[in-house]
């Protein structure tokens, strides 16, 4: 498969005396989960220090800029990025000033009046409604905050919107910065691998299936099986004509299944049995087959002959991707499924996992794995955009 294109320049490869004391723009993804004001996985945040430090050390001015959430064009006080400003100050050891707005008069005279090596943190970009609708006048505001750009926002590279694409327009100096260089290089190497390590397998989990369509049609030319677990096989089921009791199932993907055949597709493997309880704590389980689903239990993980035969294929296998958990493994009772696949992965020669849930997943029950997968993405839509055979709209401005 091709490698990555970008077409912006790498910071690795930049001088560093042409920063320096720049005013540079940088977008991140900050798109962090939070719970009670605070952040609870700051891994996003964490990659984005070595690009923010190297900018440091050239005494420039940072001003940083991200999306939280889907605050659809107004303000939502529980999606100020006060938290991340907290958690960034707490990780680089340093004072994180955070703005009130990501554009207007304020904005404008507190980074004019930044000082070297400073750093600030823009409001929410998504608290306008300008940056979904990628608006040339608010990327413009946005692009006189900076002197030069850096793009460090990989899990956000697939949105066409004013702060990763409109704003580059603004630019003639455009970097990656360390992150997203490391993201292209990780994920290059596996796309490459699929070649000549075979076989390849995919592994596909999580709740919704419209997400993963494209992927599951254009990797079905080059997988040699797709494995599917967790809530995304229920609309499969279901237009099958089988029973999922009360699982999750996304309804209005059953159409579009149906319309593109996917229990033709020759690699493809639902579960052979499931493990069902009933409610989503509940403290045992029972294993049933897939054709028999009570209708009053809801199956919240794969079974131990699903687990047998996916883990069967996945330790013959020379490449692995895998997006989207098993089961419901919030609850240890259906996180075996999960666990599993997991521990098969990462003895793969070659392996790319990627997705929040599955990176979730990982830190709850597989965090001594984690450095034996080949590379972890911080990307989920943006990696599951690129398996489905499309490139990074930001990247390539
Ligand atoms: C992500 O978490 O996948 C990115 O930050 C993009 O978020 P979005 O799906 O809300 O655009």
């Amino acid at each position: 498969m091709n490698p990555l294109e970008c077409k912006l320049k790498r910071l690795s490869q930049a001088k560093p005396q042409d920063f320096r004391a720049m005013r540079v723009l940088v977008r991140v993804d900050y798109n962090v989960p939070l719970k009670e004001g605070k952040v609870v996985n700051n891994e996003r945040i964490k990659q984005t220090l070595p690009t923010i430090r190297w900018l440091l050390e050239q005494e420039c001015r940072v001003v940083l800029m991200s999306h939280l959430g889907r605050p659809k064009g107004k303000v939502v006080e529980e999606l100020r990025m006060n938290p991340v400003a907290e958690e960034l100050s707490k990780l680089l050891g340093k004072k994180v000033l955070k703005l009130d707005d990501c554009i207007g008069a304020d904005v404008e005279s507190a980074v004019a009046s930044m000082g070297k090596g400073e750093v600030v943190l823009l409001e929410n970009t998504r608290f306008h409604p300008e940056e979904k609708a990628n608006d040339p006048e608010f990327s413009k505001r946005l692009a006189e905050l900076g002197e030069v750009f850096v793009f460090e926002a990989f899990g956000t590279a697939h949105r066409n919107d004013a702060s990763t694409v409109g704003v580059q327009a603004h630019f003639n100096e455009r970097y990656i910065g360390f992150l997203v260089e490391r993201e292209i290089e990780g994920i290059t190497k596996v796309l490459q691998a699929i070649e000549s390590k075979r076989p390849f397998v995919l592994v596909l989990g999580g709740k919704k299936i419209s997400d993963k369509l494209g992927v599951i049609q254009y990797m079905s030319k080059h997988a040699d099986y797709i494995l599917i677990g967790g809530a995304m096989g229920f609309p499969i089921l279901k237009a099958q004509g089988k029973p999922i009791g009360k699982s999750y199932c996304e309804e209005e993907a059953i159409p579009i299944v149906k319309a593109q055949n996917l229990e033709q597709v020759p690699a493809l493997s639902l579960p052979l049995d499931y493990l069902v309880g009933e409610t989503l704590d509940a403290t045992s389980a029972k294993s049933v087959s897939s054709e028999e689903i009570p209708g009053d239990r809801i199956a919240l993980d794969i079974g131990e002959e699903t687990i047998r035969h996916y883990t069967e294929i996945i330790r013959r296998a020379g490449t692995v991707i895998w997006n989207g958990p098993m089961g419901y493994f919030e609850n240890p009772v259906f996180a075996r499924g999960t666990i599993a696949v997991g521990k098969a992965v990462a003895q793969a020669p070659v392996s790319l996992i990627g997705g929040g849930d599955t990176i979730s997943a990982i830190e709850q029950h597989l965090k001594e794995y984690k450095s034996k997968y080949s590379h972890v993405s911080t990307g989920g839509g943006a990696l599951l955009e690129l398996l489905s055979g499309r490139p990074l709209v930001a990247l390539n401005q």
